[in-house]
């Protein structure tokens, strides 16, 4: 199957530090289907050898075992070409339509890897250019839109263009190989779906936890925030896994339906409930894994008076049968204590204990990263006497480990389901939508609400406030206990 593959952004970030290593790696691992072109456009005017030099260049900055050697990009850059294109000129939109027809591939796939603001405009111009047929599809990278007004538009727009089916939004986290094995314990195992539910869980937790700061992104991050940046979209999602109901089949909408219906009975939020339920925090300077850092005001480009949280704790609640009355709390966080992303099923405890000493109720933990496992935390006797208080000990499972060599990184995994036209990965237009819905009375809140994020050190994990939270309800985060 011959594919063309064109990244709208071609010398962004985006495209040289995920996009171009992920698609390498896909070339180096035999993935990327025969006959394909790379093409990378963007403003600047440059040959397509000038183009493979620079790309080369910021290979180097690429983590070493993803860094191609010299005989490997040769044979690489083969497929990559270089077009300059001014986004707002039909003209350029016709150039490239020919460069296309000159070989008239099976698929063609247009990746906008731009700045979000260009997206309604790229669609629109590609669909004057008549390049919306149907063996093109669109990839969008998040964030689209920064509110459910402005994510109407762009969807109103891309469906103006191309059909849902030729849509394919971008949550890279649904690429990750520990959210695909979230699926399979689901839906690939029967063991847990009795326990699945209000009667058996006492509460879940989802941590999306960063070390990192905003690095060089201050500016963007600055408008947007870890609610906007982490929680409406990748903590939102992997709740919707969780929380779903078991979809009639392995397909895209079949998926996609049942992820909807667990966003649309997300308990909405009203100004009482976000002053109670939702803390937002911001890092001041701290120690982050032995390292000294810098506080968000002390970022680069910053506003001094700057509200924009970096750090998000909330509980909710799912209003249907399964899941009514379980708290669901949900965080994330940059220049946390660490980075680790994990969800924890808190199971009840034993209805009646036998056994002398505190118990602790069971305990799942999904790991998503770094490292990439499931851990299911038990009480055991340790075999003194039979009257000794019971152990807690852990079914360790490391997915890393045991498919080392199967495993493809989430933007590899992503780019070849586009380019194989596979939507099961990729987010519908309502979900998205209905993610904006429920988080907007938030944002509305924090607008009007002058007393602004709370302070947090960094290398810690987040304002008190965070644990107060949990505590109130008679739970701990998983650090605590
Ligand atoms: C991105 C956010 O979507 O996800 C970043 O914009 C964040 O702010 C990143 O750092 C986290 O992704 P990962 O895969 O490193 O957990």
């Amino acid at each position: 199957m011959s594919f063309d593959l064109v990244f709208f952004g071609g010398t962004g970030d985006l495209t040289w530090r995920k996009l171009m290593p992920a698609l390498f790696q896909a070339f180096r691992h035999g993935k990327l289907p025969e006959g394909g072109r790379i093409l990378a456009v963007a403003r600047d005017d440059q040959s397509d050898e000038r183009y493979r030099e620079w790309l080369k260049e910021r290979f180097q900055e690429v983590e070493a075992g993803k860094r191609p050697n010299d005989e490997e990009f040769a044979r690489f850059s083969e497929l990559v070409h270089y077009r300059r294109m001014d986004l707002s000129q039909p003209d350029h939109y016709a150039r490239l339509k020919e460069w296309l027809g000159e070989r008239n591939a099976d698929t063609v796939v247009f990746y906008l890897a731009t700045s979000p603001h260009l997206f309604t405009q790229i669609c629109q111009q590609l669909g004057a250019a008549g390049l919306n047929g149907d063996k093109v599809r669109v990839v969008l990278e998040k964030p689209l839109g920064h509110d459910l007004a402005s994510a109407q538009e762009i969807n109103r727009v891309v469906r103006s263009v191309f059909t849902e089916t030729q849509a394919f939004r971008i949550d890279h986290y649904l690429g990750k190989p520990s959210v695909q094995n979230l699926m399979a314990l689901r839906f690939g195992n029967a063991l847990f779906e009795p326990l699945w539910r209000r009667e058996s869980i006492a509460n879940i937790q989802i941590t999306l936890a960063e070390g990192l700061g905003v690095g060089t992104r201050g500016p963007f991050y600055d408008g947007t925030g870890a609610l906007r940046d982490m929680i409406q979209n990748h903590a939102l999602q992997l709740l919707t896994m969780i929380a779903m109901e078991a979809p009639s089949s392995n397909d895209a909408d079949a998926i996609r339906d049942e992820k909807l219906k667990v966003l649309r009975a997300l308990k909405p939020f009203t100004a009482e409930s976000v002053a109670r339920d939702v803390v937002r925090g911001q890092y001041r300077a701290g120690n982050v894994e032995g390292k000294q850092v810098p506080g968000y005001l002390d970022e680069g480009k910053i506003p001094a008076d700057s509200h924009t949280e970096t750090f998000v704790a909330l509980k909710t609640e799912i209003q249907n049968w399964r899941w009514a009355g379980v708290p669901f709390y949900l965080r994330t966080g940059k220049r946390l204590a660490a980075r680790d992303a994990q969800i924890v099923i808190n199971f009840r405890p034993v209805p009646h204990p036998i056994f002398p000493g505190s118990s602790c109720p069971n305990r799942l933990i999904i790991k998503l990263q770094p490292e990439d496992g499931l851990e299911l935390q038990l009480m055991a006797n340790k075999g003194g006497s039979s009257n000794e208080a019971l152990s807690p000990v852990s079914l360790d499972l490391d997915f890393d480990k045991a498919f080392a060599h199967t495993r493809v990184g989430a933007y590899e995994r992503l780019l070849l389901d586009a380019i194989a036209g596979r939507l099961n990965l990729f987010v519908r237009s309502d979900e998205q939508e209905q993610a904006w819905r429920w988080v907007e009375p938030i944002l509305n809140f924090w607008k009007q609400d002058s007393t602004g994020p709370r302070t947090y050190v960094a290398g810690s994990w987040g304002p008190p406030a965070s644990s107060a939270l949990v505590a109130r309800d008679g739970h701990s985060w998983i650090e605590e206990c």
